[in-house]
């Protein structure tokens, strides 16, 4: 396969090309198919993007339609037909069963500009500065958003200083946990800590970059409470884990969580073409001056439209509890893996995102190669990509999430 040109005139900073070295040409489901004409099960998924499989049946007809009757392509933030019908299937079958009231706020199509925004948002509506952000998180690469990420690899590319962030452990970090939280708080009521007001605490419910990572209840009450408490935002970035991915909508639905702001991005789209919204709530929301956060891609019309098809799958439990139940199934299966090889092993996860930690990145690396060679992609994530996480499309049949489970364990038997 010639792979020559990318390598010749290609940037440099391409990354997952290197673990994946193919060329492909066509997905559908949950394969994807090499020029050589070799198929991979996709246990990557658009790194949570493909929710619902690549070119989803239903999604695709509703993009040719849209397109064949000469639908608006690109909006900036203009009404479009795409954009009420999107808006009104989310109402209507998310925030409204849960008897959530948010504004919803469309920004550039990324996950790290939902953050950019919020991050701003919560600034203006404290007129302070300094954001709570925990070890491992993951938030995205723009320079706000950047401070609020861990990872010190992807920090270290920023070439300025990242400031206005406490970083606090995560509640399975050393030194975490709601004792720590609690810990906090007598901090902040103490005028001579040093500490200086917070505008906002962001979390993920599950940090999915970071090493997969699932935050307790208990935690992110503590977290809210705290923000609250200290007249801050609480922001919750579900860019990975939501959008069904846990089977429910949110991560942290039934948590009894009150977030101010929710980051949506990565499988909202549900065909894989870029979108992102924040659901503000609306006295915050009120804040913003028209056009502030502006952005040339917020209407995403051809999202809109897949989007707005993707809600069918949330009418009902029938996905989810299917989720809830391929997820106990691939727990089961990682669990039994770590218990036969021991070393260290552990597994964590919630939902259809699971993974196995495996301690050492260049083990995790062979591992996910011999993946590759036999036809599954999977991405490494963690400190050092020291974890395996597996995240399959939602809608893969058993017998598909068997054939990749399979592949997976031999290689990690013969890594290990
Ligand atoms: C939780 C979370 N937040 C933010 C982002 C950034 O999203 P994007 O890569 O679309 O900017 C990611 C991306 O992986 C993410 O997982």
């Amino acid at each position: 396969m010639d792979m020559s040109l990318f390598e010749q005139w290609e940037s440099n900073i391409r990354g997952y090309c290197r673990a994946y070295p193919t060329v492909f040409t066509r997905a559908s489901g949950v394969r994807q198919y090499d020029e050589a004409g070799k198929e991979y099960i996709d246990f990557f998924a658009g790194a949570g993007v493909l929710n619902f499989g690549h070119n989803d049946p239903a999604m695709k007809q509703a993009i040719i339609d849209y397109i064949s009757n000469d639908g608006v392509a690109h909006s900036l933030d203009m009404y479009t037909t795409a954009k009420r019908d999107f808006m009104q299937r989310f109402i209507d079958t998310i925030l409204k069963p849960r008897n959530m009231d948010y504004r919803l706020q469309f920004m550039g199509p990324t996950g790290t500009n939902a953050v950019e925004a919020a991050l701003k948002l919560a600034r203006r509506v404290t007129g302070r500065r300094t954001v709570i952000a925990c070890s491992h998180g993951f938030h995205g690469m723009t320079l706000g958003a950047l401070a609020c990420t861990a990872n010190d690899y992807f920090r270290k590319a920023a070439g300025v200083p990242l400031d206005n962030v406490l970083r606090i452990p995560f509640e399975d970090s050393p030194g975490g946990g709601v004792a720590m939280v609690d810990e906090l708080r007598c901090a902040f009521a103490d005028s001579s800590s040093g500490l200086e007001p917070i505008a906002a605490v962001i979390v993920e419910p599950i940090q999915a970059e970071g090493g997969v990572h699932v935050a307790s209840p208990e935690f992110l009450h503590a977290l809210q409470r705290l923000a609250h408490e200290q007249g801050a935002l609480f922001i919750l970035d579900d860019i990975q884990a939501g959008c069904g991915r846990t089977g429910s909508y949110f991560s942290f639905d039934d948590m009894g969580l009150d977030p101010d702001i929710i980051n949506l991005a990565k499988g909202l789209g549900g065909f894989g073409t870029p979108i992102a919204m924040n659901l503000n709530k609306p006295e915050h929301d009120q804040h913003w001056q028209p056009g502030e956060h502006t952005g040339t891609f917020r209407g995403q019309d051809i999202s809109f439209i897949a989007g707005a098809e993707a809600m069918r799958y949330f009418t009902d439990d029938t996905l989810m509890s299917d989720v809830r139940r391929k997820g106990a199934d691939m727990r089961q299966q990682l669990e039994s893996i770590a218990v036969q090889h021991g070393k260290g092993l552990s597994v964590r996860g919630r939902g259809m995102m699971q993974a196995l930690d495996v301690v050492d990145g260049a083990v995790a690396k062979s591992i996910a190669r011999t993946c590759f060679d036999h036809g599954l992609l999977i991405g490494p994530c963690g400190t050092g990509g020291r974890v395996l996480k597996l995240i399959p499309p939602l809608i893969i049949s058993d017998e598909d999430l068997k054939k990749g489970l399979d592949i997976f364990t031999a290689a990690v038997a013969a890594a290990l």
